[in-house]
């Protein structure tokens, strides 16, 4: 668990769903092809504890569903609730499943940003994230829908 100021960053627990995925919602981070219930219940299957949630005075406020696949360490869903952005609060997000993964040896910490959402790049680039030259490419394995 880290804390800046108000803000704890802690792992998810089962309780933290329906606020969760109601802060996916607002932050528009849900796609109908993904669906957030199975998405949460498959992630508390591999690596529980690098589910981060972001809380003040018990509200969850952020999250970061972070991985490491033995080679890479990857971020998914980050998100700082609207009313909340621009405290630094992504950027704990971030350092904290920085911390994480350097604690496990992953020497790369990896994430996909649509091309369009500008804003997230440029917080990304601040945090001293820069663009490789790859291609991503992705299969579905599993219908959600
Ligand atoms: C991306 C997100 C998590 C950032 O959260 P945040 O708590 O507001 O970010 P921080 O306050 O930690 O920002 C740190 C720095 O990044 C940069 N930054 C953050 N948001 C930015 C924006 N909208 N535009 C430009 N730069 C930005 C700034 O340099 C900022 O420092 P400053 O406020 O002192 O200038 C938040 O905007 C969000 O939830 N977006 C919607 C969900 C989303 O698209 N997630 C990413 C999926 S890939």
């Amino acid at each position: 668990m880290t804390m800046r100021g108000a803000l704890v960053v802690r792992s998810f627990d089962a309780a933290d769903t329906e606020a969760v995925i109601a802060l996916w919602r607002t932050c528009g981070l849900v796609r109908p092809w993904n669906d957030p219930h199975k998405d949460i219940a498959r992630k508390r299957g591999e690596q529980p504890e690098l589910f981060l949630v972001a809380c003040v005075d018990e509200r969850i406020v952020g999250s970061a569903m972070v991985g490491y696949d033995g080679h890479r360490g990857w971020v998914y869903y980050l998100a700082v609730a609207p009313d909340m952005r621009r405290r630094h609060f992504g950027q704990a997000l971030v350092e904290r499943a920085e911390q994480l993964l350097i604690a496990r040896g992953c020497p790369k910490f990896c994430l996909m940003v649509r091309r369009e959402n500008t804003a997230v790049l440029d917080f990304y680039r601040e945090l001293g994230f820069a663009q490789d030259d790859t291609v991503l490419l992705g299969k579905r394995l599993i219908s959600d829908l």
